[in-house]
């Protein structure tokens, strides 16, 4: 008899199933992240507290799935932490969370996100099965500290970022990266001592940015974002802001690898990670289902 429960305060549960499931590719789910640590930062930084976004699907007494939400009424889109599934009735079950994991969603969101690594076959059919079209391939980086080769001339001015750039850097954000997951504003107030904005700027012009954090607990750095202007790029300003973005993660002792996600096909991005040392862990799959 399966019942499914809202998460309330069995958050240990919650990671436990979380990291177990997500550590191998044929389960594995985007926005947890994977190892314990990661899947804790990536839950914490939910909009939605986990306790009311998550559900847990129980088969007796055994944890058998797990469905959660976030989402962002200013981006207009809903995050889809799931299904995760270890049950032989995978498709029913996954079927049931899903449906009740939209009552969750906030009223107002017209864009719905799914993200698994391609070895994920059932979720391919889940998505097919609920109308989300593929979206997107994206390539899953890491960048252990020891395999950092900064391949940079380091010839670009690099500045942490200045409000009276705001402006230019809101214009550039929204033209490299339209409709992407932080405004820049949300990303401006998030900066503090983990979470880095750094701009390449030739005078008073801006060139292209940086945006990069590290979780002491998780022991790792992410790239979230790392974009020039078009009319500046071949120039070297690209990998100048890369290695000053890896400087500065890799400068917290703790971290020990730099991961980022980037499209699989954006092989311009793909080449100049790879010269920094970073390798390919996973490929993901995205699916994005709008409604009116
Ligand atoms: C990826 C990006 C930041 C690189 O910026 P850039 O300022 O052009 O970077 P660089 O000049 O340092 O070039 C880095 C490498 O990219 C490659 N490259 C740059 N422009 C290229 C082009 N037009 N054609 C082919 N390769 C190119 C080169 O391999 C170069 O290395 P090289 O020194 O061996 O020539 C930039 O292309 C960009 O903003 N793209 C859109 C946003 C994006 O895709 N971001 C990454 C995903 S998060």
């Amino acid at each position: 008899m399966i019942q499914i429960i809202p998460c309330k305060d069995r958050y240990e549960e919650l990671v436990q199933f979380a990291v177990r499931l997500n550590s191998d590719g044929v389960h594995h789910v985007g926005f947890f992240g994977e190892g314990d640590a990661d899947v804790r930062a990536s839950l914490e930084e939910c909009v939605i507290p986990t306790a009311e976004g998550f559900l847990l699907a129980y088969d007796g007494d055994t944890l058998v799935g797990v469905f959660g939400v976030d989402a962002d009424q200013e981006v207009d889109r809903a995050w889809l932490y799931g299904p995760l599934v270890e049950h032989a009735d995978w498709h029913p079950l996954a079927d049931e969370l899903y449906r009740q994991v939209q009552a969750l969603i906030p009223a107002g969101i017209h864009s719905f996100d799914l993200f698994c690594d391609e070895q994920n076959v059932r979720l391919d059919e889940f998505a097919a099965r609920h109308g989300f079209p593929l979206h997107s391939a994206n390539a899953v980086m890491t960048l252990a500290r020891g395999d950092y080769n900064p391949a940079a001339k380091r010839a670009t001015k690099v500045i942490p970022f200045e409000e009276g750039f705001f402006a230019d850097f809101e214009r550039l954000h929204n033209a490299v990266f339209p409709g992407t997951y932080f405004t820049a504003r949300q990303i401006v107030e998030k900066l503090g001592e983990t979470h880095q904005l750094l701009l390449a700027v030739e005078g008073e012009r801006l060139l292209g940015y940086h945006y990069g954090k590290f979780d002491p607990a998780a022991e790792s750095g992410y790239v979230d974002f790392i974009g020039t202007d078009e009319s500046a790029r071949g120039r070297g300003i690209g990998a100048d802001l890369l290695a000053a973005g890896i400087d500065w993660m890799l400068s917290a002792p703790t971290t020990q690898k730099v991961s980022l996600t980037v499209n699989a096909n954006n092989r311009i991005a793909r080449g100049l990670y790879e010269k920094f040392g970073f390798v390919t862990e996973r490929v993901m799959r995205g699916y994005r289902k709008k409604v009116e």
